[in-house]
């Protein structure tokens, strides 16, 4: 297929392989691929050089994991006759349009992308507060959650009032307090932290003013001189409740720009080079990455309107966001993450997704069968929601909220809806984990063919660039 050009809208989309695709990338993206491949002209692309920016410290991931992903894409139902996959670091095109775009996107475009600053931190380069601060403004929803663990995560090692946090589980408590805009309730952790590793409330601590940014501490340091090792000079200071205390004592504004990579910082821009070197109309995405997409926006308009005269060199190519845009994790409000060990990967074998249902969190009130329990706040109701049935869901709703259904059952009709989804998914990777030849034969074909369509949108670009002098 393919040679013959086609005169249908082009989709482009790509993930990082840094390990095997989850549910979450079912709902967010691969979905929308699966059911688009044959209205549109379909490009995957397996961004493994994005994921160096990242990783550049283990590219011995990469190999398995460029495999991985392209396994869960067929699995999922993507048809190789149709959809071409492909290898990023293998076409220079990307690499070259990349540099182009370089020339004309001021570092401020870059500068201000939630989601890289939310990388930043959760990848743990940076401590720059001014970031974290700033990321925390623009996040929304569980995903203020995501940067607050990764930003705690991170501190955990040198900071006094962390270190004075008893567990994984305070800490959340601090941070869901937070979070659910309870300054009261995360005013009063931070005393009884200070209570306990301290004998006492410092006299000087006390709660100002609280609003859903901040709680305002007073500090007088010389009320007490044994808080004298946690700061460094007597103040009133105004703590941002979500910077957790103390941390912005501590830190020095050192430049959290300085410490990102250039790669790392620049990738939105060669990811406008992914999805433009195909000149792609579509891009099917989780809503972490609209930015990316508005970003791409922006350069294509500049490209157009700097070098176009007029003319539209380089289509503008729409965000597509899945039904669900960003799936939480079945153990309460996080995303999907490996690290969390909340995952369900599409390639999991039935035991492993029983394992993980099991051990999610319902609600904290319905201890046993015949209580009463709220699937608003349950977690395993919201997976119904997505996977199961309406019919069911209905059901299970009602028998919930009765008590007639308990926590036990439910989950097992999670897994059995969920598995009702996998299965298909199971049975389609096997032949290509048997048959690993045939995955590359795939990934060789579709970057020979997505290379063509990238060459000839670099001749249309130098062309409009007049870097054609011979
Ligand atoms: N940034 C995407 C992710 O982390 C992966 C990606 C790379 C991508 N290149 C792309 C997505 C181009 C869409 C279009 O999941």
């Amino acid at each position: 297929m393919g040679e013959p050009k086609s005169n249908r809208k082009r989709i482009l989309t790509g993930d990082r392989p840094t390990g095997k695709l989850h549910l979450g990338h079912y709902v967010g993206s691969l979905q929308n691929r699966v059911k688009l491949q044959h209205e549109y002209e379909t490009y995957l692309l397996i961004a493994d050089i994005q994921a160096l920016t990242t990783h550049w410290d283990k590219p011995e991931m990469l190999k398995q994991a460029v495999y991985d992903v392209a396994m869960d894409n067929l699995a999922v139902g993507i048809d190789p006759e149709v959809t071409t996959l492909c290898v990023q670091s293998m076409i220079p095109e990307i690499a070259e349009l990349t540099n182009i775009y370089g020339l004309f996107t001021n570092m401020n475009k870059l500068r201000h992308n939630p989601t890289t600053k939310a990388e930043a931190i959760q990848y743990g380069m940076t401590k720059d507060l001014r970031l974290v601060r700033d990321a925390l403004n623009a996040a929304v929803g569980y995903q203020r959650l995501d940067l607050l663990s990764g930003y705690v995560a991170l501190h955990l090692k040198d900071s006094p009032f962390l270190a004075m946090l008893d567990s994984q589980e305070e800490r959340v408590e601090v941070i869901k307090a937070i979070l659910s805009n309870d300054s009261d309730a995360a005013a009063s952790i931070v005393m009884r932290v200070f209570d306990r590793e301290l004998g006492h409330t410092p006299d000087g601590l006390r709660l100002r003013n609280s609003d859903t940014t901040y709680i305002q501490f007073e500090l007088d340091e010389s009320a007490d001189g044994k808080t004298k090792p946690l700061y460094t000079s007597s103040l009133t200071v105004r703590i941002p409740v979500e910077l957790n205390a103390l941390l912005l004592l501590e830190s020095h504004l050192s430049s959290g720009f300085d410490q990102l990579t250039y790669g790392f910082f620049g990738y939105p821009l060669s990811q406008a080079a992914d999805i433009t070197f195909v000149r792609a109309h579509l891009v099917p995405v989780g809503e972490d990455q609209k930015p990316h997409i508005e970003l791409t926006r922006d350069i294509v308009s500049k490209f157009n309107q700097l070098y176009g005269g007029g003319k539209e060199i380089i289509p503008m190519p729409k965000a597509l966001i899945g039904d669900v845009p960003r799936l939480a994790g079945l153990d309460g409000d996080t995303k999907m993450s490996k690290s969390l060990g909340n995952v369900i990967n599409l390639a999991d074998p039935p035991e492993a997704v029983k394992k993980t249902v099991w051990k999610a969190i319902t609600d904290k009130d319905k201890i046993r069968k015949g209580d009463p329990g709220n699937p608003e706040i349950c977690n395993v109701f919201k997976y119904h929601k997505v996977f199961n049935q309406a019919e069911r869901v209905a059901g299970i709703e009602r028998d919930c909220k009765t008590g007639v259904l308990g926590c036990v059952e439910c989950k097992g009709r999670l897994t059995e809806a969920l598995d009702d989804l996998l299965a298909p998914i199971r049975e389609r990777r096997r032949p290509y984990e048997e048959h690993p030849e045939r995955v590359k034969e795939i990934l060789l074909e579709g970057t020979k063919k997505a290379r063509i369509l990238g060459k000839e949108t670099l001749d249309m670009v130098k062309e409009a660039m007049k870097i054609d002098y011979f």
